[in-house]
């Protein structure tokens, strides 16, 4: 688990919608909402809140009477030499957002985890779905996603959760553990939201220098190489990688994966691709770490 870093004190109010701070708050809250008769949106977040985030937001409003939105950087999904210190927060920030696009509630835990007594010991593990992309570059991460999750989902008790497919195999272990483990939530992803050049939004590009932000340009035109090279033909796994992986590096950025993946089990594809399947990238682009994916069907 990474460390936690020092609060930064928060003035935090909003004039028309809710702000909890604790657990028991928010499920008050969302139990008063159910016993109106009212279904409960949720999009859980790790702030820095852009329009991907808020294009999340207004989706659940279209599927729930209304909706919460959870903002916690949940220290047990990056490793020790991860970016959980740098990550960028802005929590008035983005309550000033969240208010602006009619979000109903904020959950701001202050912690989530157990400060005092016997420490944290109980993990959930998506097992085979997790073995891959970023499941196999970033140990422990999905353990730490899957556990968060679940303890939000838990608080918060919602009928419908709405994540981004940037974070395409995040969304695919989310909905196998809510089927797995019987939660009573539908899991709904939503679409790649990109800048006008075409980045994936990401509250990572906050961290980009005007400089990385070009190079990271790579990404996304590589991918959409791929997706029109597949379109006019090209099946083989080998060729649509090799390529993608040369146009990325020749602008910089510094491949951590690039795989293309059986949408059915997320597992390598081999040879020609004759079923639908993703095409994933992580790079840096200077010491920022972006994801980005395309499905191939
Ligand atoms: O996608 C994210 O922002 C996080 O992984 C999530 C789902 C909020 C869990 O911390």
């Amino acid at each position: 688990m990474a460390k936690p870093r020092k609060k930064r004190s928060s003035t935090l109010t909003s004039p028309s919608m809710q702000i909890l701070r604790d657990k028991d708050s928010m499920r008050a809250w969302s139990r008063a909402q159910k016993a109106l008769g009212r279904t409960v949106g949720f999009v859980p977040t790790m702030g820095s809140l852009h329009a991907g985030h808020l294009a999340l937001v207004k989706e659940a409003k279209k599927r729930a009477d209304v909706v919460v939105t959870s903002i916690y950087v949940n220290p047990t999904q990056f490793g020790p030499n991860e970016d959980f210190t740098e990550y960028p927060r802005m929590l008035d920030a983005d309550a000033k957002k969240l208010t602006g696009v009619g979000c109903h509630a904020l959950f701001a835990p202050r912690d989530l985890y157990a400060r005092s007594g016997p420490p944290h010991e109980t993990w959930v593990d998506v097992t085979d779905l997790t073995q891959t992309l970023c499941g196999s570059a970033r140990p422990g991460h999905f353990r730490g996603v899957t556990t968060i999750v679940t303890k939000l989902f838990l608080i918060v008790e919602p009928d419908v959760a709405i994540f981004g497919d940037k974070d395409y195999q995040q969304r695919r272990v989310i909905q196998r553990m809510t089927r797995d483990l019987d939660i009573p939530v539908e899991v709904v992803g939503m679409p790649i939201q990109r800048d006008t050049d075409g980045l994936a939004l990401s509250s990572r590009n906050a961290r980009l220098l005007p400089d990385d932000r070009l190079m990271a340009l790579a990404i996304p035109r590589a991918i959409a190489w791929a997706q029109d090279a597949f379109a006019k033909g090209e099946r083989r796994v080998k060729v649509l990688k090799k390529a993608v992986r040369e146009q990325i590096e020749a602008s910089g950025p510094r491949v951590d994966y690039i795989e293309i993946v059986s949408d059915a089990t997320l597992l390598p594809a081999k040879g020609k691709l004759t079923k639908p399947a993703v095409l994933a990238v992580a790079a840096y682009a200077g010491d920022v770490r972006l994801i980005d994916n395309v499905e191939l069907r």
